[in-house]
């Protein structure tokens, strides 16, 4: 393990202990909140005359890590490759096409483990779409309610916790309780959204692109929000955001993905101060600076990720890397130890001193963000 990991391990450790007397925890606070092993969903792409399947869009393919208990995992990447296909494999929300998702340590809707009725009150998700998320016909208080009252709470009781859900949300029940989602700000409703997923207790909550519609001062106000019913409620997070900035601030872990794949994860710390995977350095590099000197004046990756249904052989990245070799095309860089808590890895051939790339074991890591997009990104190869 390198220096740069020794801190942020500590961190990642601290928060794998989860209070003493949550009843719900049957595996102890050692056993990830989820195991995810090989994870695959293959689109089926039809066509032609006869509609048939003419091919596959890999958009998750393959995927291998762990949630822990309590911590905030980040999830980063381009528009398309994967993050939420990713949310709603786990959220068992669509099949899979390959891998498991072990929950607590147990095996979901099979014959031994957790029932898919027990599993669905344990996660649950949060949509950045936060209108179409609520049913318009129903006043907040009503949609709150339901859950709980689908899941044997009486009417009255029901009524009772939606009432105190959306004072903890920040919404006064005399005010809010009988609106209609109309009557309601984008800031508000995503509010009720988040209310109506604590509703059901649960233990861990997906939150895809859960704040990003929302403008910058509420972003801030229900970032702190969900920070403040993380420790109340003893939660743990998925959180996927394509704002590095948000991820960078909620995030104890982040798992980078391109093109259906994990091309890095590790502490938040490691990941923004010592990325490894020049995908990682990329994306970092186009965030915006308020600072002039540090603009970016040529963007930093260019053209469009390669096409999923048919991704390049080996590396995924290697058409867009500007440390591509030959050996880049003919063998696919693994993570390895990924599954450990605490390890910052990259799935890079650089990152492998056996790989037999040329700069392998040799490229200096790029601190903070370079001055010249591409150019700079290169010279740290
Ligand atoms: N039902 C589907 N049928 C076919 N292809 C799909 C389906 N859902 C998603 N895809 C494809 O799978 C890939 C991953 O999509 P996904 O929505 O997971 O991306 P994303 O990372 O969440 O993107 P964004 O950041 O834009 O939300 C994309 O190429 C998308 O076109
Ligand atoms: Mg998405």
């Amino acid at each position: 393990m390198s220096s740069t990991e020794t801190p942020s391990a500590s961190r990642a450790a601290q928060l794998s202990s989860v209070p003493e007397g949550d009843a719900r925890d049957r595996g102890g606070p050692a056993q990830p909140m989820l195991i995810v092993t090989d994870l695959k969903k293959h689109f089926p792409i039809k066509g032609g005359m006869l509609n048939r399947t003419q091919g596959h869009v890999r958009a998750v393919d393959g995927v291998s890590f762990n949630v822990l208990k309590g911590e905030t995992l980040g999830v980063v990447g381009e528009s398309g490759c994967g993050k939420s296909t990713l949310a709603r494999l786990l959220m068992h929300l669509i099949p899979h096409d390959g891998g498991e998702v072990l929950f607590d340590g147990e095996a979901i809707g099979g014959v031994r483990g957790l029932t898919m009725k027990e599993f669905r009150r344990a996660m649950q998700m949060v949509f950045q779409d936060s209108y179409s998320s609520l049913n318009p016909r129903l006043p907040v208080e009503e949609s709150i309610a339901y859950g709980p009252r689908v899941h044997g709470m009486s009417g009255e009781k029901a009524k009772e916790l939606a009432r105190e859900l959306l004072t903890k949300v920040g919404l006064k029940p005399g005010l809010f309780a009988q609106r209609y989602p109309h009557e309601l700000s984008g800031g508000q409703k995503q509010r009720v959204n988040i209310a109506r997923a604590l509703a059901l207790e649960p233990r861990l909550l997906i939150l895809d692109e859960a704040v990003s519609a929302l403008d910058k001062s509420v972003e801030a106000q229900v970032l702190n929000l969900l920070r403040q019913l993380k420790r109340h409620f003893n939660l743990t997070y998925v959180f996927i955001s394509h704002d590095l900035d948000v991820v960078q601030y909620i995030s104890d872990r982040v798992l980078v993905m391109y093109l259906g794949e994990i091309v890095e994860i590790g502490p938040v710390d490691a990941i923004y101060d010592h990325p490894k995977h020049p995908y990682t350095r990329a994306l970092l590099a186009s965030r915006l600076s308020f600072d002039p000197a540090e603009r970016v004046h040529e963007a930093p990756i260019t053209g469009d990720p390669p096409n999923p249904i048919n991704p390049p052989s080996g590396c995924r990245f290697r058409t867009r890397c500007p440390m591509a070799e030959s050996i880049c095309a003919e063998a696919s860089p693994r993570l390895h130890g990924a599954v450990a808590a605490g390890m910052h890895v990259a799935a890079c051939h650089v990152q492998n001193p056996g790989s037999g790339h040329s700069l392998a074991g040799k490229a200096p890591v790029l601190v903070g963000k370079p001055k010249a997009g591409a150019a700079a990104l290169a010279a740290t190869a």
